[in-house]
């Protein structure tokens, strides 16, 4: 069943972008969260010149308060129920353990992890409402491999499975599946000024379909690999 009331952190670009245009649709209602205003009404504006509803939902994912008040935004468009919740929005870098100072080791751990696990306990009571709901995790291959200059990364990629995983178990008796996706090199803004061969990469367009199949249940594995 295609999802119908849609939830994407880190909507504003990229991946988040690429999925919240690939379920846009008539009678598709779409909340894209971000803390960049700018670039989260382009991508209401481009959803509803296909016809969906769109709302932006301005948030800082290393905040609490700005979590709760985005989920909420979210809900109440929706009307109380929520049929996808996808958690996108991520950070990356590459650095030595070494240079890895503790703000940005603890910025890691609010956005990729943290920030994950709280607007998915914001959103669970209209998860739970939808008669059939699905989260996706936007995880990466550095959430299934250790890559050197990578640790902080990798440790948070690890960490968001171990909650997917736990979480589903959770929700068995509930009707919410959750599965995690794996992208390998995307060809995004994540990459700029990085040292990284993007010849090979993966359009954020590809991504999306995964997502996509994820979320309908077309593919219903918990861990699913963008490259097989
Ligand atoms: N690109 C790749 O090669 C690749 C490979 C594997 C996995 N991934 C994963 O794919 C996901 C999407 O990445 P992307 O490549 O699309 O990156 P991107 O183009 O940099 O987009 C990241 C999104 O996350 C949002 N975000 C970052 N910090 C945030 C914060 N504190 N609060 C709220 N939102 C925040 C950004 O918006 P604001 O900056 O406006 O807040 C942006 O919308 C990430 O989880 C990433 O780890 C990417």
């Amino acid at each position: 069943m295609s999802p119908t009331r849609i939830l994407i952190t880190g909507g504003g670009r990229g991946i988040g972008r690429a999925i919240a245009l690939h379920f846009a649709q008539p009678g598709v209602k779409i909340c894209v969260a971000a803390r960049t205003s700018a670039e989260l009404d382009k991508v209401v504006e481009e959803i509803e010149a296909k016809g969906g509803e769109a709302i932006a939902a301005q948030c800082n994912l290393r905040d609490h308060g700005s979590i709760e008040a985005a989920v909420f935004r979210a809900v109440d468009f929706f009307g109380g129920e929520m049929d996808l919740l996808v958690n996108n929005a991520g950070i990356f870098d590459i650095k030595p353990l070494d240079e890895c100072d503790p703000d940005m080791i603890q910025r890691f751990l609010e956005v990729n992890l943290i920030g994950a696990m709280q607007v998915t306990q914001e959103a669970l009571p209209a998860l739970r409402e939808a008669e059939s709901a699905c989260v996706v995790m936007v995880n990466s291959t550095a959430g299934l491999k250790g890559y050197s200059g990578s640790t902080v990364y990798c440790a948070t990629k690890y960490a968001l499975r171990g909650f997917a995983d736990a979480l589903r178990e959770e929700l068995a008796e509930d009707g919410v599946h959750v599965r995690t996706v794996y992208p390998d090199v995307t060809d995004t803004t994540m990459l700029d000024g990085l040292d990284i061969d993007r010849s090979d990469a993966d359009s954020p367009e590809t991504v999306a379909g995964v997502v996509a199949r994820a979320a309908t249940g077309e593919d219903d594995r918990n861990d699913i690999p963008v490259r097989e």
